[in-house]
């Protein structure tokens, strides 16, 4: 196919929280997107960003669908009652993971600190017996995952502002946060163009990114392995990703520094205590998980791609496909044998279960277990900047 020339149709998020939404086949970035050891040619103009240089996108690569920003708005009156075994990432989470600063009145939290060297000290699980919620209690606990976000006004944020990219097998979803971890910016959601090859997904995130205004910095959660911001795998996503510099790309795209981590790592710095050992378990198109010791992150942990039973993998059996395929009530038998199974081999103090389909988590769970809300896969994007 011949390239064909392509417009981008930028316009700007409304009071209201409504973005635009993409106009088809006319509305594609303004520059196609590297591939693997070519240059790029034209920059993204992405409010503030490096400029715009012209329309020269390429054919093959389908345009987003649609823009959606997802917002549910505040409930006025009494305060949500959030259960307190489920975490809901807060913008003093992910800046205390991120940064532990100096609180009037209060202590910064021990997170993310440098290991004490204490190797085989560990802070102890949740005091008690585990507790067991009801079966009852944890489908509220579940119902009560919100992906909202509260943004804050441009005027009011600290410098410098970061661009959260969360690449999802299913979805790409960005928000703007400040350096103390205020979302500066609702936050936008797009399908994930099929085929997801690197050129589709780039494509896609400059038309997702391109209203969201100003940011200084960029990070990004990716669902595969991830070596100094080059993608190796992605089983979800396109063979195109293998060996993919992905942050010099959107370095160059953006014109912003850029970092990548795994998706489930950027997640866990959303929502840790920065004690002991703490394992994050991900449950969205595949099953992320991710190990902090301390704080400190272990890259790059594929427990989603190891035989779990006869024969699958954890992620062949509670992956969304399979969630699909057998139905909440399988799927979360599934998810009980497969923690029974984790709990034990890796002793974690607490584990986060995190992405899309937490929502459907109706097992009984154990003190140390904790349901946590997607948008940390976003908020933890801070983290990446002190690591
Ligand atoms: C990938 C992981 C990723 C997870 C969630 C798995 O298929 O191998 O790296 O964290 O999906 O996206």
């Amino acid at each position: 196919m011949s390239p064909r020339p392509l417009k981008i149709v930028v316009s700007f998020a409304s009071s209201a929280g409504v973005a635009p939404t993409a106009d088809g086949a006319d509305a594609a970035p303004a520059r196609v997107p590297a591939r693997r050891g070519r240059k790029p040619k034209v920059a993204a103009d992405a409010g503030g960003a490096a400029p715009r240089r012209g329309d020269d996108a390429g054919a093959g690569a389908p345009a987003a669908t649609g823009v959606v920003v997802v917002k549910v708005p505040a409930k006025r009156g009494r305060p949500p009652k959030v259960r307190p075994d489920v975490v809901v990432p807060t913008r003093a989470a992910a800046t205390e993971q991120a940064e532990p600063k100096a609180k009037r009145g209060r202590k910064p939290k021990p997170v993310a600190a440098p290991s004490s060297g204490d190797v085989g000290v560990q802070a102890p699980r949740p005091r008690g017996r585990p507790r067991k919620v009801k079966a009852a209690e944890a489908v509220a606990t579940a119902s009560e995952i919100s992906d909202a976000v509260d943004p804050i006004s441009a005027a009011q944020s600290i410098a410098p502002l970061t661009l959260c990219i969360d690449i999802g097998g299913t979805g790409l979803k960005a928000l703007v946060i400040d350096n103390a971890g205020h979302a500066v910016t609702e936050r936008v959601r797009v399908e994930t163009p099929r085929p997801a090859t690197t050129d589709a997904i780039l494509r896609a995130l400059l038309q997702l990114v391109a209203p969201i205004g100003a940011f200084d910095r960029i990070s990004v959660g990716f669902p595969g392995v991830v070596h100094n911001g080059v993608t190796k795998t992605a089983p979800n996503l396109d063979v195109s990703w293998q060996g993919f510099a992905l942050g010099d790309e959107l370095q160059e795209l953006l014109g912003k520094p850029t970092r990548v981590l795994n998706d489930a790592g950027v997640q866990g710095f959303g929502v840790i205590e920065g004690q002991g050992l703490e394992m994050v378990l991900t449950l969205g198109t595949g099953m992320g998980c991710a190990l902090f010791i301390d704080g400190r992150y272990v890259p790059n942990l594929e427990l989603a791609h190891h035989p779990f039973r006869k024969g699958k993998t954890y992620e062949e059996f509670l992956g969304a496909k399979a969630l699909e395929k057998v139905g909440k009530k399988e799927w979360n038998k599934r998810l009980k044998k497969a923690l029974d199974q984790i709990d034990p081999i890796w002793n974690p103090r607490l584990i986060y279960l995190g992405g899309g389909n937490a929502k459907n988590v109706r097992i009984e769970l154990p003190q140390h277990v904790k349901l946590v809300s997607n948008v940390a896969g976003l908020l933890g994007g801070i983290a990446l900047w002190r690591m």
